[in-house]
């Protein structure tokens, strides 16, 4: 309806985790009901649950000491680390089931990978590796608990009470199922097989609503591309952009498009992902960027534009270089492609996370013009890329 070009979806197969019945009950010290949510990829528990006793560790030094001493074997292991200042250090805990499988443990309860709690445990995908230490391992079930609840079991343990909780997951592997990519574009009218790339994943776990990750991502795509053409900007480049389908459980959407594309003659200039919250800054509007990977030449262009075209605006925004740009546009970096992420580096390390795999990912996540001021910065950048006499990275 909105006029654009070669709108249609490419199918893609995505492992199809069913979450099922979730249950965690602390049985001792007292009875008490936890909130969980099982994380992407578990095994289930036998069909009536375990009851085990639990051990609390912070770290993965506190399970290998625990484990050598024979303390780890037959428990449910609970993950209580702290957040360790960024994602990417603290998720590694998301991972740790293995390592507690290693010692023998029967299931693993994590601490919510968030900066912040109001008692909402946090999905994420969690797979299994085969071995650990060289060692075959089994796969044993994993959840997250909320921070509020790995906080008191720590405290009921280092009381010295002894803990022992009843789990039961009804988790399964139901195969694949297809599911599709959106793509939809504005052929250029100078340079049609350049093209500025930009995407977000449509997707979401299955709580929540997705509207923070990754509904933003796709909506300031979506809306560059409107509100350009609503300004009657006819760009000399192809600007596309796709909405990717199966991100959560493992970038399965990309995966298959960049299989299927990688050999094509298009010439991909700029490849954009969203997908750390399309948020506005909240104070003075200078801790947003872009984390790009791109030669020096790229580079200097998009600090330019930031600092002649944004900065002229009252918007204060620069560019930090990154070895990944985003799971979803990485591929085309080994292309040569610049590739590129919006970032708010306050409310990722915040904000984000308190929502992000939760059922509180919904509309109200995103305030008034978070959208519109995201937009105004990626439709600068698309409207300059697509237009510019040469292409970004060419001297
Ligand atoms: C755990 O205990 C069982 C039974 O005592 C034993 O067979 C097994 O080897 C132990 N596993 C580990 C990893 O210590
Ligand atoms: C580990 O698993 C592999 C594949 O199932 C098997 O070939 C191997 O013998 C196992 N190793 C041990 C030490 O059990
Ligand atoms: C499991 O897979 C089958 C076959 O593809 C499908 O019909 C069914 O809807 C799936 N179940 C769920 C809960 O998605
Ligand atoms: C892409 O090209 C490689 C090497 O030329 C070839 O092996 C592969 O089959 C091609 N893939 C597709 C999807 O055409
Ligand atoms: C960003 O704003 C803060 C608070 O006003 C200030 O302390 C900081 O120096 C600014 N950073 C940059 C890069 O301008
Ligand atoms: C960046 O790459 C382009 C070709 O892709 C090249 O023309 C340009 O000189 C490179 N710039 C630098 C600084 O290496
Ligand atoms: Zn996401």
């Amino acid at each position: 309806a909105q006029g654009f070009n070669n709108v249609h979806t490419e199918e893609a197969q995505i492992e199809n985790w069913i979450r099922g019945e979730e249950v965690a009950t602390l049985k001792a010290p007292r009875e008490y009901p936890m909130a969980i949510l099982g994380l992407g990829a578990s095994v289930p528990t036998p069909p009536g649950g375990i009851t085990a006793p639990a051990f609390v560790v912070d770290t993965f030094d506190d399970l290998d000491q625990a484990g050598k001493a024979g303390k780890i074997n037959g428990t449910i292991v609970v993950y209580n680390e702290p957040w360790l200042g960024s994602y990417g250090q603290t998720v590694a805990y998301r991972s740790g089931a293995d390592h507690a499988s290693y010692y023998g443990a029967v299931a693993v309860l994590i601490r919510s990978v968030t900066t912040f709690s109001i008692y909402t445990p946090h999905t994420g995908v969690a797979n299994y590796a085969p071995t650990f230490n060289n060692v075959n391992v089994s796969r044993i079930p994993q959840a997250s608990i909320t921070v509020e609840d790995s906080m008191m079991l720590r405290r009921m343990q280092d009381r010295g009470q002894s803990l022992q909780i009843y789990l039961k997951m009804t988790s399964y592997e139901n195969g694949t199922t297809p599911g599709s990519n959106i793509i939809f574009e504005w052929t250029g009218s100078v340079f049609p097989n350049e093209y500025v790339v930009l995407t977000g994943h449509f997707d979401s776990w299955d709580v929540g609503q997705g509207a923070m990750d990754d509904g933003g991502g796709c909506a300031i795509a979506w809306n560059t591309l409107t509100a350009l053409k609503k300004l009657g900007f006819q760009p000399k480049r192809t600007i596309r952009a796709i909405f990717w389908v199966g991100e959560e459980m493992g970038d399965y959407g990309a995966d298959s498009y960049w299989s299927n594309h990688k050999n094509s003659t298009e010439n991909w200039i700029f490849a954009f992902e969203s997908d750390q919250g399309a948020f506005m800054p909240s104070g003075p509007a200078n801790n947003t960027y872009f984390a790009v990977k791109g030669n020096a030449t790229a580079m200097q262009r998009l600090e330019d534009i930031a600092a002649s075209v944004l900065a002229a605006n009252g918007i204060l925004f620069s560019i930090q270089p990154a070895d990944n740009a985003g799971g979803e546009v990485n591929n085309w970096a080994d292309l040569g492609t610049v590739t590129a992420n919006y970032v708010n580096d306050e409310k990722f390390h915040g904000y984000y996370f308190f929502f992000h795999h939760t059922n509180a990912d919904t509309m109200t996540v995103l305030k008034e013009e978070d959208l519109d001021y995201v937009t105004a910065v990626l439709a600068t950048y698309t409207h300059i890329i697509a237009n510019m006499d040469k292409r970004l990275s060419v001297a």
